[in-house]
């Protein structure tokens, strides 16, 4: 995993290790990987930043080594015979059916199917003695990419944009620094550094884990919020839905709430949440679930009335 600030040389460095992967000794000796994917958000993007980019993968193979784009097939040849094949992660489908010993993946956190066209590309690694991927990225915040980074098997490292300043105009330096630096999105941007929590947030993750319980108390209420997108598309915003349960017995200050589940949903249309599949279970003790239900007020859209 390869985690850099914008222009600090991530998809440079990706183009490199798939000529590393790919090319031998001689330019038509074999090399380590002969079936690649490369994955990017789009396949524009593919093409026009992995492939045929300034950073991609033609521009940095030397003329002996320089595969062939297939326009119609959507891949890489190399004169040693390995193929690259492109593929957009807004179509995980695709990546069904072939299998591959290297895989480049550029911009994951970027990516709008990132789960679905991650564990598809996973299924397809499988050639070789030792199939292996690159992540060229810069950080978000996004469950993917944190838990790619806690795997025992991942490797990462990450540069800030100044390291690449000796390609990068002083000009555009200097403006990002002025406007930058020192700020929440200088540091995912600029720096490179995944960060975890929202700045001035009331909850952060490690307050979140001091607080978890092993099981909930007998409650005296449930609660199930809905915070609903406005739109009910398959890119639409998440519905929130959050169920909580309080325990209102004796003094209100000894009163207890208990966040007991976050179901909310993805890209799910508002019709199907309407009918219950939003996946969200009863709480197995305490008393019957959906005391009261609060449709967020905010957005008034299609799926409030679904919902
Ligand atoms: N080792 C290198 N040698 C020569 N040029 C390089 C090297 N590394 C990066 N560059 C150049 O620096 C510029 C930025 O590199 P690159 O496009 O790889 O950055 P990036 O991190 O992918 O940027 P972005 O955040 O926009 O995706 C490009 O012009 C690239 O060709
Ligand atoms: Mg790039």
């Amino acid at each position: 995993m390869i985690l850099g600030g914008r222009g600090a040389g991530k998809t440079r460095a990706g183009a490199e290790w798939v000529r590393a992967q790919v090319e031998g000794a001689r330019p038509l000796d074999p090399g380590a990987a002969r079936h690649v994917a490369l994955v990017g958000e789009t396949f524009d993007q593919v093409r026009e930043v992995m492939v045929m980019g300034e950073s991609g993968i033609l521009a940095c193979a030397p003329p002996d080594r320089r595969p062939r784009w297939e326009a119609t097939r959507r891949r890489l040849v190399w004169p040693n015979g390995a193929v690259a094949q492109a593929f957009s992660a807004q179509e995980p489908e695709n990546l069904r059916g072939p299998q591959f010993d290297a895989a480049w993946v550029d911009e994951l956190a970027k990516w709008k199917r990132a789960e679905e066209a991650w564990d598809m590309l996973q299924f397809a690694l499988r050639l070789g003695d030792l199939p292996r991927q690159v992540v060229t990225t810069t950080p978000r915040n996004v469950g993917v990419l944190k838990r790619l980074l806690a795997s025992p098997s991942t490797v990462s490292t990450h540069a800030p944009t100044e390291a690449n300043r000796a390609w990068l105009a002083a000009s555009f330096l200097e403006e990002m620094r002025a406007r930058y630096a020192g700020t929440r999105l200088g540091r995912q941007e600029l720096e490179g550094v995944l960060l975890e929590d929202a700045e001035g947030a009331l909850w952060s993750s490690r307050g979140l884990e001091a607080a978890r319980i092993e099981a909930a108390p007998d409650l005296s209420r449930v609660v199930v919020a809905v915070d609903p997108p406005v739109t009910g598309r398959a890119d639409s915003d998440a519905c929130g839905i959050v169920v909580a349960g309080a325990l209102t017995e004796g003094e209100p200050r000894d009163w207890r709430a208990v966040v007991l589940e976050d179901a909310t949903v993805h890209g799910r249309l508002a019709a199907g949440m309407g009918r219950g599949r939003g996946g969200c279970r009863t709480p197995s003790r305490g008393r019957p679930a959906g005391g009261r239900g609060q449709p967020g007020r905010r957005s008034g859209g299609d799926a409030a009335a679904a919902v």
